[in-house]
């Protein structure tokens, strides 16, 4: 396992849900964290909770669907952090349940493109070189199993793009030891997946640290964190190892 003490995360859509398990979670393991909302108000208390765990917090925001606070957040990352060493590119926004598929607003697509694909494609951009240049990086990229749900297509269809974009760019960082990957959290009960899901928000954890944890740098593979549900991080890890 690598230890990730001393280093900086990134963790957006980190106020609540999935995002707010993994900030915790980085933390117990000594991690420093970069925590995004859409206002620091919204991490405040959880910045508190990780300070408690003696790592380095700081809260920062944006609106992920506005190119404008996007360009903002990136130069105030570079200032509140000195590196970000692990990136999770959690955020993300779901529009409503539409029934009739064919009247989907063009807008709704639109959207969820900017907050969930181009926003997002945009913090890739602006710190994997770096983690090239330092030779050490883990890119975590949340995407969803949703499937055969149109009346979603929106959301479903900005999630499968940025499972593409997170493949096609693996090949690219193969012997930098920065790795990227995608991440299947499962159903989970949480303000996006809604109390009908059948699983737990915590049950997040382990799995979600694995891509991050482990030993090798492996880009291009789908995590799935489920797969890792009531396991140690030990267990996990070599669990995920076997796949290899
Ligand atoms: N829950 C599931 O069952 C499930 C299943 C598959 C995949 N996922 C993926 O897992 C990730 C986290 O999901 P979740 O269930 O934890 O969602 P969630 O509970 O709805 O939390 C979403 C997070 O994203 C932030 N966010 C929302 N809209 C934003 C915007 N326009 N700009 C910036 N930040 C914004 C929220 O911050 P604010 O406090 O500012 O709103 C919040 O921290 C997402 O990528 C989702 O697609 C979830």
């Amino acid at each position: 396992m690598i230890a990730i003490n001393e280093k900086w995360a990134l963790v957006t859509g980190a106020s609540r849900g999935i995002g707010q398990e993994i900030a915790i979670a980085l933390s117990k393991l000594g991690c420093n964290l970069v925590l995004h909302s859409r206002s620091v108000e919204r991490t405040s208390a959880l910045a508190e909770q990780i300070l408690a765990n003696g790592v380095r917090a700081v809260s920062l925001e944006a609106d992920l669907s506005d190119p404008a606070q996007v360009k903002e957040l990136l130069s105030e990352i570079a200032n509140a952090a000195p590196h970000i060493d692990i990136l999770y590119n959690n955020a993300a926004i779901m529009m409503p349940y539409h029934d009739d598929v064919w009247e989907i607003p063009a807008e709704e697509f639109r959207k969820s493109f900017e907050t969930n694909v181009i926003s997002q494609i945009k913090i890739c951009n602006a710190l994997i070189p770096s983690m090239i240049e330092r030779r050490w990086g883990r890119v975590i990229n949340l995407i969803s199993g949703i499937n055969e749900q149109p009346q979603l297509a929106p959301y479903a269809i900005s999630k499968a793009a940025f499972e593409k974009f997170t493949h096609d760019l693996a090949p690219l960082l193969e012997n930098s030891e920065v790795s990227i990957n995608t991440l299947d959290p499962g159903w989970l009960k949480t303000d996006m997946g809604s109390q009908e899901a059948p699983n737990s928000v915590d049950s997040v954890i382990p799995g979600a640290l694995v891509p991050a944890l482990l030993s090798h740098s492996i880009s291009g593979r789908e995590f799935k964190a489920q797969d890792y549900a009531g396991m140690s991080i030990e267990q996990a890890l070599q669990k995920a190892e076997h796949k290899n």
